[in-house]
């Protein structure tokens, strides 16, 4: 037995010694070769490879129109486009990159955020799912899908932290934790490329937006950026550095400055972090237009400097703002940027243009059977309702919900109303970016049409629209409430249309749109038992509702399945395990907002402790609904928590155990969250920090036993040289159900 264990691993061993040696010679094959082109080109070839242009189809931007970008390409002054999808598009523009010079191909890129024929829920919503195979499998299908329209690279995943809900991007990322976020990071990452660049259905990741973007002033769009190194590493870079662990093939830097240096110019981000500790190989592309952006910051005089700073500073690729294509060989002929920088950023281009095997055949992703394959893939669609249904918070349960009883099954209302501007939407449960196609009505599925499916015989769905998202008149009210009055239950439907969240969608006022809330406040005086359903890309303000109806579910805009997923919640064929990745504001001038903050030297204890921490004297010091917080229609028993070590030194480990179990009716899932609190630091520490969690799937009466591991990892953080250490101390240790609602605790101490 020992022998056969010896044989295995010494098989083991060469195994993944010709693993690495293979890697190893492929990498150097790969290099071989991109210098074998570098060494034919031309200083204006190289250049152009460094420019990326867009397709003028759904451009984000401001557009400079200039002239005839295909004979452009034809002259090998164009390494990328961006926005220019579909098997025959692509092939067409290829076909001209073939017709240059060089013949090097071209790289295509789209913002496929969530989605692009089949759209997923919102990077966000996904993220209340803290179901890591999920997201990763969304990624995956989005690169199935995209890839096979001809798309090489798509612009996601946005690993922005973000605490401020007023900023509309909050909508494409994972909200406010950095451990959290870099799960989410490293899960999109390996989803989009899923078995490695060069399998036809890889999308090359690009890690966004480097960095510190979601840190805008006021969560206002573009805005500046300042903040100490410490907090920059802990909290912003954290989702990052997890992506180019990951093995993300590129970067995007940002539109802001930080501390004063635009991101676009920064070296200390690009090169120092990103390609210097990070070691990252990937090449890094400008935001839209931000290279040239540096003459508005600023920071440089005109388009010819921009271009010396950015490409000095690391920018490889000038997205959309022509000052390389325009500069650049310029600036190499005059001395002012070195022949080896262009090197190096053509190098690390035309890298990923081998590793895609478009060396090999450039039109690889030009395939239209699987284009038409792809298209229409109905398992794309069951994959979606999946996730969508597990995207979906539970705010609020008086017991009204689910409509249909486990113990009853078939028992359900006779009318149900569904009211409000969202009952019967359709591309409003699409969120921002997501794409627009011809058949998309016939195939997004409304609340409506999802509850119709749902309902037995003897049901009836009532309707009334009630008022507009952004209405201000009250003239559909009186229709709404006669409806109300005819039904035994009421969906009542509100939220933020599709781009009021996302980029350039920043919103000073985040509570219900118009006159939604009052249009729920008539409705409800009608006596009838009522379940609000929210749409949105951000945390909204709805405090009224969230202290008078009975029910409420957090529906974010789920994507293409919307109405099948929440139809599955209301109905119970589904019990909602979401957990809000972002702290809920009770009303703006409570942001920015987060878990994880310091504890001051005053720290508050409750609301009534007004001398205390930040504490205003006319709101309370806790969120509407915090970090991790989400209800089930079942409930789970914390218990028997058990730590194998009392005191460890920074080469051990502490075992932690507890018994979950579900102590209600209905199987249901939980995410189980590990918090802990480093009690002294050289510098101060947060009340809490998530390091762990665990989503667990339980039956009725069904106990389960729950393992943790504490490692030096979990205990380290930045001291104030930026050094990752773990100080000796004791560190309180905390499980709940979210940041606020602890279940058990302990605490341990590192000994030296
Ligand atoms: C956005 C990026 C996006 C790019 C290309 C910019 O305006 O900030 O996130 O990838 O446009 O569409």
């Amino acid at each position: 037995m020992k022998q056969v264990k010896h044989i295995s691993r010494l098989f083991l061993s060469f195994f993944l010694l010709v693993a690495f040696h293979t890697s190893r010679s492929q990498r150097k094959t790969i290099d071989q070769k991109v210098d074998s082109v570098l060494h034919l080109m031309t200083l204006e070839e190289k250049v152009g490879q460094m420019n990326q242009y867009n397709g003028d189809w759904d451009a984000t931007g401001p557009i400079t129109k200039d002239g005839d970008k295909q004979s452009q390409i034809r002259s090998g002054m164009v390494g990328s486009m961006l926005n220019v999808t579909g098997v025959d598009h692509t092939r067409t523009l290829q076909e001209i990159a073939m017709q240059s010079r060089m013949k090097i191909p071209l790289l295509f890129g789209q913002d496929i955020i969530h989605g692009y024929r089949t759209i997923f829920p919102v990077p966000l919503a996904e993220a209340a799912s803290w179901d890591l195979d999920a997201i990763q499998l969304s990624a995956r299908i989005a690169a199935t899908e995209a890839s096979a329209a001809g798309v090489h690279w798509t612009f996601a995943p946005m690993v922005d932290i973000a605490r401020d809900p007023r900023w509309g991007r909050v909508m494409e990322g994972a909200g406010e934790d950095p451990y959290l976020g870099s799960l989410i990071a490293r899960a999109r990452v390996k989803g989009f490329q899923g078995n490695g660049l060069g399998n036809t259905d890889a999308l090359m990741a690009c890690a966004k937006h480097f960095a510190a973007y979601g840190a805008a002033v006021g969560g206002r769009d573009y805005n500046s950026v300042d903040m100490s190194l410490r907090q920059l590493h802990e909290i912003y870079l954290a989702p990052f550095k997890a992506a180019a662990e990951a093995g993300a093939a590129t970067f995007m830097n940002s539109f802001n400055d930080l501390n004063g240096i635009p991101a676009t110019g920064n070296k200390y981000l690009q090169r120092d972090i990103l390609k210097g500790a990070w070691k990252f190989k990937g090449f890094v592309v400008s935001d839209w237009g931000s290279v040239g952006e540096m003459i508005q910051h600023g920071f440089v005089k005109d388009n010819y400097e921009a271009a010396l700073v950015a490409a000095n500073a690391g920018s490889d690729m000038d997205m959309e703002s022509r000052s390389y294509i325009q500069n650049l060989a310029k600036l190499v002929k005059e001395g002012k940027v070195k022949m080896e920088v262009v090197d190096e950023a053509v190098r690390r281009i035309l890298r990923k243009k081998f590793e895609l095997g478009l060396f090999d055949d450039p039109f690889r992703f030009c395939n239209k059977e699987r284009e038409r394959q792809q298209w229409n893939n109905p398992e794309h669609l069951r994959m979606e309702r999946e996730i969508a249904k597990k995207s979906i918070v539970l705010l609020k349960n008086n017991g009204i919900l689910p409509i249909r009883k486990q113990s009853a099954k078939g028992s359900e209302p006779r009318n149900i109303a569904v009211i409000g501007p969202f009952a019967k939407a359709k591309s409003d449960n699409l969120g921002f970016w997501s794409y627009d196609w011809p058949d998309d009505s016939t195939r997004i599925v409304s609340v409506w049409e999802g509850m119709q499916k749902k309902i037995g015989a003897d049901t009836r769905l009532l309707y009334a629209r009630g008022c507009n998202i952004n209405d201000t008149s009250h003239a559909g009210f009186t229709e709404a409430v006669a409806v109300a009055k005819n039904a035994d239950l009421i969906i009542m439907t509100a939220g933020e249309a599709r781009d009021m969240s996302g980029e350039a969608k920043s919103r000073s006022n985040i509570h219900l749109p118009g006159v939604q809330e009052e249009l729920i406040k008539a409705v409800y005086a009608t006596g009838k038992p009522m379940i609000v359903l929210v749409s949105a890309g951000r945390p909204l303000i709805f405090n009224w509702t969230a202290d008078n109806v009975p029910a409420i579910l957090y529906t974010w805009w789920l994507g293409t399945e919307a109405g099948d997923a929440i139809a599955d919640v209301l109905f119970g064929d589904y019990n909602p395990s979401g957990k809000l990745p972002i702290s809920f504001p009770r009303t703006e001038g409570q942001i920015p907002i987060y878990y994880d903050h310091f504890n001051t030297g005053r720290p508050a204890t409750s609301d009534s402790d007004r001398f205390y921490r930040s504490a205003y004297l006319d709101l309370s010091i806790y969120p509407k609904y915090e970090f991790g917080y989400g209800l089930s229609y079942t409930t789970f028993q914390y218990s028997d928590l058990r730590l194998s070590k009392k005191k460890i030194k920074d080469t051990e480990k502490i075992d932690v155990t507890m018994k979950l179990t579900n102590t209600g009716k209905y199987e249901g899932e939980e995410v189980v969250q590990l918090y802990l609190r480093d009690k002294v630091g050289s510098v101060v520490r947060p009340v809490k920090e998530l390091k762990d969690f665990q989503k667990i799937k339980l039956q009725p009466g069904e106990a389960k036993a729950i393992h943790f591991i504490i490692d030096k990892q979990k205990l380290s953080f930045y001291n104030d040289k930026l050094q990752w250490i773990a100080e000796p101390g004791e560190f309180d240790l905390m499980i709940g159900a979210s940041s606020e609602d602890i279940r058990l605790k302990d605490s341990f101490e590192l000994v030296k």
